[in-house]
This record gives structure tokens, sequence and C-alpha cells, in this order.
């Protein structure tokens, strides 16, 4: 049984060095959050070499040891992120990315689940909800301690789009991204405000009245920025470093924050034995409870529709 009382709180692992790895890495280092980090990858150069890179900054942050490593360095972190697998190419979904990665995390989570390890396993690869079920499956970790990043990313984006629509600061924004962490994902609209004011009388007070079709246009720049960034870089990795270090900083300081990430959906809106994204009290047991924010019924009747899209994939799935 998991104890995160007897991990290092000041040690987080991070597996797949790519461009999410290593960016996350480097947010971490800066973030001041832990003061060991050790770094996995298939190639151990690369993982030695991002190490090595974002080493060279810590004088100018703060102290940290990071190096590469091996699957016996994990066992007392505190956090295990994942972002090892294969990426996003132009023109794919993320549910595209299932067999590879899937395959991916059979070799990677029993290297975890064989070592005595007490800590929270964050998954972030791709497909993130599909993925974060089979770490569940596949570890038998308790369902409180294998989360997804799940809709963190996608729900900044949406205040990061409200707050420059309706010219605010973005952190006055109360809004999230539920369900999928991709095509069938909702924006919650219907409990959206803005420190308190509803999201719609907020825009009446900033002077836009069309707000189906914002909401509407919103939603799709939300959901659709993945392949936009792809197009045009390749890759994605800034926004969700950003997002993973937000979720390490919630448990490593037991916060209690209220987060969008992926966990086990027990019986929620009817929804059963599927990961997905709702806002969750995040602390240091990862996630406590999923908070049942207020949905209209169009908004549940599309939550169980993407939950029904990640079953279909995961019944496909040896584990
Ligand atoms: N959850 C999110 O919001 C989000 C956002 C962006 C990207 N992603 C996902 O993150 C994943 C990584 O993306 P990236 O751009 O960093 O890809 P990348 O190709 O740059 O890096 C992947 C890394 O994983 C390593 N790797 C592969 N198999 C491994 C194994 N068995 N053990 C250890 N390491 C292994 C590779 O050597 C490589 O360094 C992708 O699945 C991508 O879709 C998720």
């Amino acid at each position: 049984m998991q104890d995160i009382g007897k991990a290092n709180l000041r040690k987080v692992a991070v597996i797949g060095c790519g461009f999410v790895g290593s960016a996350s890495a480097f947010a971490l280092m800066q973030s001041g959050l832990f003061s060991e980090m050790v770094l996995i990858d298939a190639d151990m150069d690369k993982a030695q070499g991002e190490a090595l890179d974002i080493s060279h900054g810590v004088p100018l942050a703060r102290p940290i040891n990071i190096y590469g490593g091996n699957y016996d360095d994990i066992v007392d972190a505190a956090i295990i992120i994942i972002t090892a697998g294969a990426n996003q190419k132009p023109g794919e979904t993320r549910l595209d990315l299932v067999k590879k990665n899937v395959n991916i995390y059979k070799s990677i989570i029993p290297e975890i689940a064989s070592r005595n390890c007490h800590g929270t396993i964050l998954v972030v690869s791709n497909p993130v909800d599909i993925l974060t079920y089979t770490a569940l499956k596949i570890s038998g970790f308790p369902k409180n301690r294998v989360i997804g990043s799940g809709t963190v990313l996608d729900t900044s984006r949406l205040k990061h789009e409200l707050g420059k629509h309706l010219s605010v600061d973005s952190r006055s924004i109360h809004a999230f991204i539920i369900g999928e962490h991709g095509d069938s994902e909702i924006a919650a609209f219907s409990s959206a405000n803005v420190s308190g004011i509803p999201v719609n009388e907020f825009c009446e007070l900033r002077g836009f009245y069309h707000h189906e079709k914002s909401t509407r246009e919103i939603a799709e720049k939300v959901k659709n920025s993945a392949y936009e960034i792809i197009e045009k870089k390749h890759a994605t990795y800034y926004g969700i470093a950003m997002a993973v270090k937000r979720i390490c900083e919630a448990i490593l300081r037991d916060e209690k924050s209220i987060l969008p990430v992926s966990s086990y959906m027990d019986g929620a809106y009817g929804i059963h034995d599927v990961v997905l994204s709702m806002p969750a009290i995040v602390g240091k047991d990862g996630v406590e409870m999923q908070v049942p924010i207020s949905l209209d019924d169009q908004e549940i009747e599309r939550l169980k529709e993407s939950a029904e899209t990640l079953k279909k994939v995961i019944q496909g799935i040896e584990f």
C-alpha cells in the first residue's frame, strides 16, 4: 500500500525527456519545489544531456540535484511524472496514439509497480485519460495516487482566451474544461464566472452580447489549439510544462487546490470505470475528491458522450 509519508517530499522523477519532459523539468527546476530530480529516458544520453543543461541554470535559481538515472532512482520520489511516448504528428488526434503509447506504458508501469514506490503517478503522455487508466490498472496503485494532467492545460487555454476576449486578468476567471483531454472535451460555460459574476453577465459589462456565438468560437479555439501549435511548430510543451508544475505544487504543498486533473470516475453523473477530467481537490494524497460543479443538461449529456468515447477505446486494450 502506498504511503506518501514514506516518500521523499523533496524528490521528483520525470520519465520521458523529450519536449514535454524537458520543458517540465525546466519549469520544476525554476519552481524551487524540489531539491532532487531524476530524469529517465529510453535514450540515456538524452536524459543525461537534459539534466546537465537544466543544471547549468541552477546557480541562477535554487539548489537542486538534477541527474539522469534509472528506475532504481524513483523509489522514494514523491511524484513520478510520465511524459514518455510518441507525440501527435500534424493531422493526428490524441486517440490515434493509443496503440504506440499503451505499449510504452506496458513497459514503464511494471518498472514502477515492481519497486516499493510511495509517490503519486502523474501521467502526461497522450491520450492522457486512456494512459492514466492504463497506469492505474497495471500499477495496482490506489485510485487517488494515479492522476493525469487531464484538462488542466485546456482550462488554462480557456482562461487565456476568455481573458483576452474580456480584457481581464485570466486568473480572475473561474471556468473549467471537463471530460476527455481531446476532441470530445466540454467547456463548462454554465458555471463559468469572473470573480463570481456569471460569464455572460460579465460579457455584457464589457459590451459583448452574442454569447452563444462567442462561447462556441472560444471553445473551438481551445479544443483546436494543440492542432494549431503542432501544425506550426510540431509539438506543444511550454503550456503543459506549467500545468505539470502547477499540479506538483498542489500535491507537494498539500494545497487542496481545485484542478481539472484526470481521475477515476466511480459513479458521478452515472459515469463508471473510466478516467476523465473533472475538477478535483488535489493535495498530498493526490486526488482527495472530485468536485461536482453544477452543469446544465446539455453539458451532462456531452460529458456522458465523452466518457463513452473513452470507454470504447479502453475496451480495445488488453491489460
Ligand atoms: N497531456 C498533455 O496536455 C500533453 C501536452 C503535450 C504533449 N503531450 C504528450 O506528451 C508525450 C511526449 O511528447 P513530446 O513532445 O515530449 O515527445 P518526444 O518525442 O519529444 O519525447 C518522448 C520521449 O519519450 C522517450 N521514450 C519513449 N519510449 C520510452 C520508454 N519506454 N521509456 C522511457 N522513455 C521513453 C523518448 O526517447 C523521447 O525522449 C506525447 O504523448 C504527447 O502527445 C501531452
